[in-house]
């Protein structure tokens, strides 16, 4: 059938709202936003997504209101650009805030584009990415717009755990609008041009009279440091989306998928040690692990470096990772497969579990439980931090949060305890009782109910004091202890430990124990959902 010749002046029509959608506030604030030290939403999507990939869906979309003279301005697009497009191939749906169109702020017409996208990439099986840049909900239009908030929250949810979600905050992020990015599975941020506060600095003073700026209250720093509400604090915008695009490499599309493996090629089998290896080969031993241990136990050790000889070469992207730094989680690959690795780390507190750190574990155990990517856990742990200002903020209730996240996991399990499995931890940290598929221990490994002075002076208190020389048979004591307990052989006689490894071997005995783990098949009873301790 021949096809109807669109008429001239419709054609022109489309080539100048195209145009005039293409300058989305107009030139004067599109520059603005450059002064700032921002880009702009479009040029953003093109950084995100892979060369001509992004097909954009809503482009003519316009607000419907009238108060407050709305309904003189009635830019196209309404302050988002909304599509589609790849990354390494692999489609994602974007929604990118405009904040030269009204802040960016979040109409009904903004937020009826957005929860399309969602609901697209939930129908579709791919991951949704968001780029906020927004003075929040659009003030002109009251309740509308804040009903339109909570069409987006409730997709979130929705969506959580059925596909990847990702936020990256590239401008102010006020009021409500921050629990659309909370609910998202990782939050990136961008040092000094982005922040995110319940309430901005204006009305703390007001109630409660503390003078802070915004980069203190909200900054990216803040929230990758101290609150723990970003997972990434990036330095520009260029890295930001750079690191976006990373991320992505190591998550399936969906829940019901597995994370793409990079094929190994024969260059890297043959590269060797040192430089950019690629994908190692899988008969590879790293000798450097036998000599991480130190002689003395209460030395620290750095469990970035042990990580780091173990996965692919340069393939650990580490999450959260100046948040609760006495626990290290984060993605790589082992023999060009994805995997999450959840490691104590001793050179901070002794990598011992605090409720920080709990936290920051549990939900990326979480994370990749639901999207099917294979657990490693390495474990170096003294146990929970003693005191009354954990005690009294709920260790027991958000140490339980880890505990609860490694027992309900049912992907792969595998741990490696290099040191320390000391007490409550020993157990928390995907023991071979809460279904952990393979236990190895290192030679060096301590697991007992807890570290041998301690120990010592309980048990023994009596002895010691009694003796000749109170300090001499202490000491006595704790070596006896030692030898008798803190070893890995009495856990490995009664099976709760699968082996005692060699640290050379643990790269090759892990990826032998993930191929051994592919065809994995375990479930948690029928229940609409667990009531995991919030
Ligand atoms: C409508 C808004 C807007 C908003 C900004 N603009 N925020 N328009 N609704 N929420 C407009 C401004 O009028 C201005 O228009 C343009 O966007 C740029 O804003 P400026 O203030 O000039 O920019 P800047 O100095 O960079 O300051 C940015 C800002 C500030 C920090 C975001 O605009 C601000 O504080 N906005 C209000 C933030 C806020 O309180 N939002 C409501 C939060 S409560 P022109 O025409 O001059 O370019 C909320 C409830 C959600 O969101 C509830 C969910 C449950």
């Amino acid at each position: 059938m021949a096809e109807t010749p669109l008429e001239q002046s419709s054609t022109d029509l489309l080539t100048a709202y195209r145009r005039e959608a293409l300058l989305g506030g107009g030139e004067k604030r599109l520059a603005d936003q450059h002064k700032k030290g921002k880009l702009t939403a479009r040029e953003r999507l093109t950084l995100l997504l892979d060369e001509d990939s992004f097909e954009e869906f809503g482009m003519f979309v316009r607000h419907r209101s009238h108060d407050f003279g709305l309904d003189k301005q009635r830019p196209l697009g309404d302050g988002v650009v909304t599509g589609c497009g790849k990354i390494n191939g692999r489609m994602v749906y974007v929604f990118s805030q405009d904040f030269t169109v009204f802040g960016g702020s979040l109409s009904e017409a903004h937020a009826e584009k957005i929860v399309k996208v969602m609901e697209m990439a939930m129908r579709n099986g791919c991951p949704i990415i968001g780029l906020n840049d927004s003075g929040g909900a659009r003030i002109q239009e009251g309740v509308v717009s804040l009903g339109g908030y909570a069409d987006i929250f409730l997709l979130n949810t929705l969506a959580s755990g059925v596909v990847p979600q990702i936020s990256a905050i590239l401008g102010p992020c006020a009021g409500g609008a921050v629990y659309s990015p909370a609910i998202t599975d990782f939050v990136f941020m961008v040092e000094g041009t982005s922040y995110m506060f319940v309430t901005g600095p204006n009305v703390v003073k007001t109630v409660t009279h503390e003078d802070v700026t915004s980069e203190a209250l909200g900054g990216a720093d803040t929230h990758a440091q101290k609150s723990g509400v970003a997972h990434f604090a990036m330095p520009n915008e260029l890295e930001c989306l750079e690191a976006i695009r990373k991320l992505v490499t190591y998550l399936p599309q969906n829940n019901k998928e597995k994370a793409p493996s990079i094929a190994q090629s024969s260059s890297s089998l043959t590269s060797g040690g040192g430089g950019s290896r690629g994908v190692d080969s899988p008969d590879e031993t790293r000798p450097a692990l036998n000599s991480v241990i130190p002689d003395n136990p209460n030395k620290p050790y750095d469990m970035h470096a042990v990580i780091g000889e173990i996965v692919d070469a340069d393939s650990f992207f580490e999450v959260h990772r100046d948040f609760a730094t006495n626990i290290i989680v984060g993605f790589g690959r082992l023999n060009g497969e994805s995997i999450g690795i959840v490691a104590n780390q001793p050179l901070s507190m002794a990598g011992v579990l605090d409720i920080d750190s709990s936290t920051k574990g549990a939900r990326f155990v979480r994370f990749c439980d639901a999207f099917n990517i294979p657990l490693v856990v390495f474990e170096d742990v003294p146990g929970f931090l003693p005191g009354t200002d954990q005690e009294w903020r709920g260790i027991i209730r958000h140490g339980a949060k880890l505990l609860y996240a490694f027992a309900e996991a049912t992907v792969p399990k595998v741990t490696i305890i290099t040191r320390k499995a000391y007490g409550g931890a020993y157990d928390v940290m995907n023991s071979k009782h809460i279904r952990g598929d393979m236990n190895y221990a290192w030679p060096a490994a301590e697991i007992a109910v807890m570290g041998p002075k301690g120990a010592v002076e309980i048990i023994f208190k009596k002895e010691i004091a009694e003796a000749a020389d109170p300090v001499l048979r202490e000491e006595e004591l704790t070596t006896e202890y030692r030898t008798r307990f803190a070893n890995p052989f009495i856990a490995a006689e009664r099976g709760y430990v699968d082996d005692v490894i060699m640290p050379s071997e643990t790269r090759l005995r892990l990826i032998r124990a993930l191929k051994m783990l592919e065809t994995k098949q375990d479930t948690n009873p029928w229940k609409k959902h667990g009531n995991i301790p919030l």
